[in-house]
Formats: structure tokens, C-alpha cells, sequence
């Protein structure tokens, strides 16, 4: 007769606590346990047996690979969380104006780090960024630190331009940063349509940057595609030889077609990922087109 599933650890259960309980009977035979044992020694194996053996249906269905590559993403997780705090110390002692990173919309405190790493090793002349705010004064204040150079930024949300250059004015910083409103507005690239930045008619003279760091529009524009795609294209003329493409959210389906659409036509430039909280992807020609 074959047992169904259900019945399967009881029959399990009540063999093993009967077993146990026989046992206990023989062994106060022997004189060796007090055979009134034998009922209490049957109510706590029997339904221990019966519980032990029902739970191994579950265990039988969990894939354990797939668990421990969850495990694993999660405890990356919570071990770059955890350096946030170290990558805003390693920051708080350079910048004076106090910056409140890692929000749902700014740098995250490790990328901070990065870029300023970065800026010390580039020293850029003039920085380009295109999704103002934290990073915004961030920059400004390393470029003040490293005693020159001066960043644009362009932003969609006239608030949001208020709110930076507020920022920038409390730390000191207004002559080395300027932020212009940049309203979205449909734009042709590479055959696609974008919402993008309608930029103004003054832009720097063509390869004049030396960084541009590409953290907008705002995902919601296009939430399933790439909306920062136009950047590249069409802001690659004012960059210098020696430009770096720092790009934010790096780890977003969306930032990465974007940066291999980029790439696909541009032989003569490299990425470099960097593990961050939200991801960062560094983008730069090659030295000579041979790679560093
Ligand atoms: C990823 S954020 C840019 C963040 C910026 N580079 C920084 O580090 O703070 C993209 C856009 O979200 C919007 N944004 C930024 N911070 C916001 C906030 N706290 N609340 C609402 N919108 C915000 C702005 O329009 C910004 O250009």
C-alpha cells in the first residue's frame, strides 16, 4: 500500500514515537529509565517526527542555487549601504556646506566618492552635468577645493534649479556653478523621439569639457526606456580628447542600453563600471585608441 502525502508523516510520527516509547518500556525492564516515561516519551517524539518530516516536502521544493544568489545580492546590498556612511566621512572633511546625499534622487554617498576621485585625477577645466542638485554642489565645491575650473548644469524643473542655486549660494559657491533651466521638450536623436533638455543658444565652445556627468531627466520620463540617450550624441562635440562620461544609476536596465547604444558606434571609447549603491558607468576614449 503506498502512503499518501498527507498521511505519510503521521504514520511517520506515530512509528517513531511508538519505537520510542517501546524503548523506554524495555529500558525500565532493564531497570534502566522509569517505564511511565514511555507515554510523555511518545507525545513529544510523535509529533516532533511527524513535523520534521512534513517540512521536508518544503525543503524539497526550494531551490537553493536561486536562494543563495538571493542571499547573496542582499548582503551586497547591506554591505554597500553600510560604506555610505564611511564615503560621506571620507567626503565631510574636504567640503565645508553640508550635503545630503543618497536620497532617492541624489549621488549616492559611494558615487560621490567616485567622482571626486575622478575630478582629482581629470582636474577638469569645465564640468558639464545635465539632472542638477546634490552633485551639482558637490562638484562646485571640489572645484573650488582643487582652485579652478567651473561646472554648467542644465535642469528641467525651475523648483528644482531654485533649490540648487539656493544651495550653491549658502556655501560660498554661486561663481563656480551656474544652473540654467532647461525645459524638456520632444527631440529627434538617432531616429528615436526623446523628452530632452532644450538647451540654450550660449553653449561652451566645442571641446571644452573635460567632464560630463549625466544624471537626468528623470527615469518617469520614459520609466521602461533610456531618456538620458540624447546626452552623448548630442553634447559629444563640446567635449575635450581627454573628456570622461560619468554616468549615475548604472545599475538600471535603461543606463546600461544606453551606454552599449553609445558604444556600439563609438569604437574609440571604453567603459569602466564601478560597484556603487545605484551603480556608476565611466566612459572615456582610449589613449590612442589602444586602451589605458
Ligand atoms: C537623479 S536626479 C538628479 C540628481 C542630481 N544629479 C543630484 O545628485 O542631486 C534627476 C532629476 O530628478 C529631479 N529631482 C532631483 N531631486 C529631487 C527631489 N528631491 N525631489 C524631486 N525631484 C528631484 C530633478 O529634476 C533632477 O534633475
Amino acid at each position: 500500500m503506498r502512503m499518501s502525502r498527507a498521511s505519510a508523516p503521521i504514520i511517520a510520527g506515530l512509528s517513531a514515537g511508538l519505537a520510542a516509547a517501546g524503548l523506554t518500556v524495555i529500558a525500565g525492564l532493564a531497570g534502566l529509565a522509569d517505564p511511565r516515561l514511555a507515554v510523555p516519551v511518545f507525545a513529544v517524539v510523535a509529533p516532533i517526527v511527524a513535523a520534521v518530516w512534513d517540512a521536508r516536502r518544503f525543503v524539497g521544493r526550494v531551490d537553493i542555487p536561486r536562494l543563495e544568489r538571493r542571499i547573496d545580492a542582499v548582503a551586497r546590498k547591506v554591505d554597500r549601504q553600510g560604506g555610505q556612511a564611511i564615503a560621506v566621512a571620507s567626503l565631510a572633511g574636504r567640503h565645508e556646506y553640508p550635503l545630503r546625499f543618497g536620497n532617492a534622487w541624489a549621488l549616492s554617498g559611494d558615487t560621490a566618492v567616485v567622482l571626486v576621485q575622478e575630478m582629482l585625477r581629470l582636474r577638469p577645466r569645465l564640468v558639464m552635468e545635465v539632472g542638477s542638485g546634490v552633485s551639482t554642489v558637490l562638484v562646485a565645491s571640489e572645484l573650488e577645493r582643487l582652485g579652478s575650473g567651473r561646472i554648467v548644469s542644465f535642469e528641467h524643473e525651475p523648483d528644482w534649479v531654485l533649490d540648487t542655486q539656493r544651495h550653491l549660494a549658502a556655501a560660498g559657491l554661486s561663481e563656480v556653478a551656474t544652473v540654467t533651466v532647461a525645459p524638456l521638450s520632444v527631440q529627434q536623436v538617432d531616429g528615436r523621439s526623446y523628452q530632452w533638455y532644450t538647451l540654450p543658444a550660449d553653449m561652451p565652445a566645442p571641446g571644452s569639457v573635460d567632464l560630463l556627468i549625466v544624471d537626468g531627466p528623470p527615469q518617469s520620463v520614459d520609466v521602461a526606456g533610456s531618456p538620458r540617450y540624447p546626452a552623448l550624441p548630442l553634447l559629444e562635440h563640446l567635449l575635450s580628447e581627454r573628456a570622461v562620461v560619468f554616468v549615475d544609476d548604472g545599475d538600471r536596465r535603461g543606463e546600461q542600453q544606453m551606454v552599449d547604444a553609445w558604444l556600439a558606434t563609438r569604437p574609440a571609447w571604453t567603459k569602466r563600471t564601478v560597484d556603487t549603491v545605484k551603480g556608476t558607468i565611466i566612459l572615456e576614449r582610449r589613449a590612442g585608441g589602444l586602451g589605458r
